[in-house]
């Protein structure tokens, strides 16, 4: 494949990506920001796939941006390049992604986590954002996605003491959806992605769109919004075969229009 840091495959309308730096801890290096985000980019202009998984290692789903690309750099150098902005393409994905993690996610491995829509987690999982130990900051989007998903206190704490939280923490303070056994985490990921890749595709992204909105507005406007998108499920062909199919007691084939 093209592809020097990331495997992709794909089944059952689910492209996976593997990050794959393995002897890095799958330091995310501006080459692998570039693979994941193309290849995610083509799975989402695919219509043959509904859902993606982005996973890692079973020690590290991924131990941080890479320190050692990052070093030699000074302010004009990541200022002009604007480092790590083409992440916010991840971010701009349609269709709903998985994130599988196992081992380290730590700062760009967790905020990566955090781009995705449902983050699963091995037992295994630790989850921090330690960039204050090297003197800089979260800046692939961790100090507003995790205050935003375990709320001011923990993230206060994880951002300014660099302390991680393991799977159990992480899913209690609702960072992760669920939690399951190491051996497990691949399967079980891949099962969730196909279920949501066997629901109509274009629905599926207007629940995420629709979800989404919730962190970007108030609430009478998010509910509005999801009004809209609502009423546009009905000029959809799958909203007439999901119904007609409940209504026949039989299952329904969606044609992803
Ligand atoms: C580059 C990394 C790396 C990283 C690990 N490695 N993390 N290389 N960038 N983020 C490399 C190590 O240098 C080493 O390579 C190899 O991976 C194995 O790592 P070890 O440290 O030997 O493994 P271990 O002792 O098991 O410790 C695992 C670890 C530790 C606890 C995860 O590697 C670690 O603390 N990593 C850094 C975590 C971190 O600070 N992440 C945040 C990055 S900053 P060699 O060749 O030496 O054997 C970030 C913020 C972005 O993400 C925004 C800020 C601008």
């Amino acid at each position: 494949t093209r592809y020097e840091t990331i495997l992709t495959e794909t089944k059952n309308r689910v492209g996976l990506i593997t990050l794959n730096r393995p002897k890095a801890l799958n330091a995310l290096n501006l080459r692998l920001m570039g693979e994941v985000t193309a290849a995610a980019a083509d799975f989402d202009r695919d219509p043959e796939i509904g859902c993606l998984v982005i996973t890692g290692s079973e020690r590290a789903f991924a131990a941080g941006a890479d320190i050692k690309e990052m070093q030699p750099n000074d302010y004009m150098d990541v200022y002009l390049s604007d480092w790590f902005a083409a992440w916010d393409r991840l971010g701009q994905i349609r269709k709903p992604t998985v994130a599988a993690v196992s081992g380290y996610a730590l700062g760009g491995g967790c905020e990566l986590a955090m781009l995705c829509d449902i983050v699963l987690a091995a037992d295994t999982a630790v989850f921090g954002q330690p960039e204050i130990k090297l003197g800089v900051i979260p800046g692939i989007g961790g100090s507003q996605r995790l205050t935003r998903a375990v709320g001011k206190a923990k993230a206060m704490e994880m951002c300014l003491t660099g302390r991680t939280m393991d799977a159990e923490e992480a899913e209690r303070a609702g960072l992760v959806s669920r939690v399951v056994p190491a051996a497990d985490l691949l399967g079980e990921a891949l099962a969730v992605a196909e279920t949501v890749a066997g629901m109509s595709t274009p629905i599926a992204m207007m629940a995420k769109e629709s979800v989404n909105r919730a962190f970007e507005t108030t609430l009478a406007e998010g509910v509005r919004f999801e009004r809209r998108l609502f009423h546009a499920t009905f000029a959809t062909a799958d909203q007439k075969e999901g119904m007609a199919a409940f209504t026949e007691k039989r299952a329904a084939t969606f044609v992803n229009r």
